[in-house]
């Protein structure tokens, strides 16, 4: 037996009994004729102590040489504190030290495992084992199972199967690249990996196993953000015989129990609002509703009074920033700046102050009466105190334009408060986006997301105008999910392969399993998923999923621990019959 009682359990409780801990050396403080070691393990930390008079001559001695993070075991009773520790659940009591065996001896550790650091990012991810000894990181993991295992619960109790698929797979078109693995066996063959277990959830259903999940790795070769791994986990769904209604409800229940489990948050159903709706509203498919500033279009409030700025724009749009009429001139530079930059874009930034004397004060006074702006503060549902920024231009870039603006100004305000929880259904996105370099209709979602079916005639006239059956499930801003109500009858999933630029021979040689499997009674189905990571990070209260993943990539796609990816062997190449950039460079071939 190594342990009797774990480093973060033992209390007056368990005082005058012989315990047995084992852990690793956190702190030593040797004071010559008295030694206190702090043992941590996964639990907590406990107070050590070797005395020389009450410990033997050959422990002392041992103790005297333990160094940081050394691996130990110790037998010893429980004695109160003379200074107590409240930070800490075993502050009251240490261990007197019977008996000590190092397990192991431990290099000096590159950075401090303290919750404060003294380590940088590179050197952390460099020794990420050692990073998730910290209280911080391990928190996290353990945050993360919480959160998977409720998730089981929750799925499982609601009759919901949990299937393995495969990952070495045929490309599936979610968006992103590939990730490719070449094939020993199939000379000049690749397999990819994964972006989604999409399809194969879709033959599940046909399969007939009405109701799955899986919590699964998806792989996308794509530039990293703070929200974007290469490798992420999904919570990934599907069922049939539903409609959108269905499994919306589904996955709001989901949702909403693990808010309750994880925050203790009590069920509330959820905001619903179309795409069309959310882009006018925030210029945005993921708005972050916790606080307001929406979108206000002035057009015809602002237009044919002489100020071109605004006269020949496709839209003029504003928000009413809370109780910031009193901003310096300084300030309000600091924000045009902040929108001119290049990656806002914005021309400039108008604005208007509702003085709290009911006046206005405002960068287009020249332009515009006081009667003028008094009825942009109505339509901004502004109040006496509030500050009204305006932006003009082209539709979708004046959207995300302010977008960011209004994103930017709640960080500023403090208005995204990361113990807030605000979830909400994005519903009715569009089923295509119109590519203009390549003149070509996209997959907004996928190409297995189903038009809504009173909308088939127009698919043949505007297909750009084709409402889908997708929905996005959005929280403090993040689409933490998304999914749709899937196409199950091969003639329509023709018709749309067809409007995305397939022949039927590209259609059949990609996709013709799926198709085929459509002739074999596909029920109808569909389903969604969740980014894992994204969510645990933000229930955790932060947006940066790394943290939450125990061995991340860093930001060029790099694991700087294990130092991959990496060039392979010579050997290898020739097995895999691929040509080496090594053997090129150095003239071999
Ligand atoms: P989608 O592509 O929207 O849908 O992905 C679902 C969710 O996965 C998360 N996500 C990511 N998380 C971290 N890093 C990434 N690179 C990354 N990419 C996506 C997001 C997203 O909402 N097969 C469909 C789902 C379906 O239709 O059922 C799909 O993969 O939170």
């Amino acid at each position: 037996m190594y342990r009797s009682h774990n480093c973060g359990e033992l209390s007056l409780e368990y005082l005058n009994q012989t315990v047995t801990l084992a852990g690793w050396v956190h702190r030593n403080r040797n004071k010559g004729f008295i030694i206190w070691t702090d043992l941590r393990d996964r639990y907590g930390i406990t107070q050590l102590i070797f005395d020389e008079e009450r410990t033997s001559k050959d422990i002392f001695k041992k103790a005297q040489g333990l160094g940081r993070e050394f691996v130990i075991q110790v037998v010893g009773t429980v004695i109160e504190r003379e200074s107590k520790n409240l930070a800490i659940s075993t502050g009251d009591i240490e261990v007197l030290v019977e008996n000590l065996t190092i397990l192991n001896t431990s290099k000096n550790p590159p950075f401090t495992i303290e919750d404060k650091t003294d380590g940088g990012e590179e050197l952390r991810m460099q020794y990420r084992y050692l990073d998730i000894r910290r209280n911080s990181v391990k928190e996290k993991l353990m945050f993360r199972s919480k959160v998977s295992m409720a998730v089981r619960n929750y799925l499982n109790d609601a009759g919901f199967i949990d299937v393995e698929t495969p990952y070495l797979i045929k490309s599936t078109p979610e968006g992103a690249r590939d990730f490719v693995v070449p094939s020993r066996m199939n000379e000049g063959q690749f397999y990819a990996l994964p972006q989604s277990p999409q399809t194969f959830k879709q033959l599940l259903m046909v399969g007939g196993i009405d109701k799955y999940f899986q919590i699964v790795k998806c792989f996308r070769d794509e530039d990293l953000r703070a929200d974007r791994q290469p490798e992420f986990t999904q919570i990934d769904c599907e069922m049939s015989f539903v409609d959108q209604e269905d499994v919306l409800n589904q996955f709001e229940g989901l949702t909403q129990h693990l808010l309750k489990t994880i925050k203790n948050i009590e069920p509330k159903p959820f905001p619903r609002i179309s795409y069309e709706e959310a882009m006018k509203t925030y210029g945005n498919d993921k708005p972050d509703i916790r606080f307001g500033m929406t979108f206000f279009e002035l057009n015809d409030l602002s237009q044919g009074k002489g100020f071109e700025v605004f006269d020949s724009q496709e839209l003029v749009v504003g928000i009413a920033v809370p109780q910031s009429a009193d901003m310096t001139r300084k300030e309000i530079d600091g924000l045009i700046d902040w929108v001119k930059r290049p990656q806002i874009g914005a021309k400039g930034l108008i604005w208007v102050k509702c003085n709290l004397d009911g006046s206005y004060k405002s960068s287009v006074d020249k332009f515009f009466k006081a009667e003028d702006l008094a009825k942009w503060a109505r339509r901004c549902e502004a109040n006496t105190g509030d500050l009204i920024l305006v932006l003009s231009g082209e539709i979708h870039t004046t959207r995300a334009q302010l977008s960011s603006l209004r994103m930017e100004l709640a960080k500023r305000l403090g208005l995204r408060n990361p113990e807030e929880f605000a979830p909400l259904w994005v519903t009715d996105f569009p089923l295509l986006e119109w590519d203009e370099e390549n003149k070509r209709y996209h997959a907004m979602h996928h190409p297995f997301t189903s038009p809504k079916l009173d909308q088939l005639e127009l698919l043949k006239t505007n297909p750009g105008a084709v409402k889908a059956n997708a929905y996005d499930l959005v929280l403090n801003g993040n689409e933490i999910g998304g999914g749709s109500i899937r196409i199950h009858d091969k003639a329509l999933q023709s018709q749309i392969f067809d409007l995305l630029g397939f022949t039927e021979e590209e259609a059949q040689g990609q996709f013709g399993f799926l198709m085929n499997a459509f002739q074999f009674g596909a029920p109808p189905h569909g389903g969604v998923a969740f980014g894992l990571d994204r969510l645990v990070a933000i229930l955790g209260g932060e947006e940066t999923i790394r943290d939450f993943i125990a061995f991340p990539k860093n930001n060029s796609g790099r694991d700087i621990m294990i130092d991959a990816p990496a060039s392979i062997s010579q050997v290898q190449f020739e097995e895999l019959s691929l040509k080496s950039t090594f053997t090129k460079k150095n003239n071999l071939i």
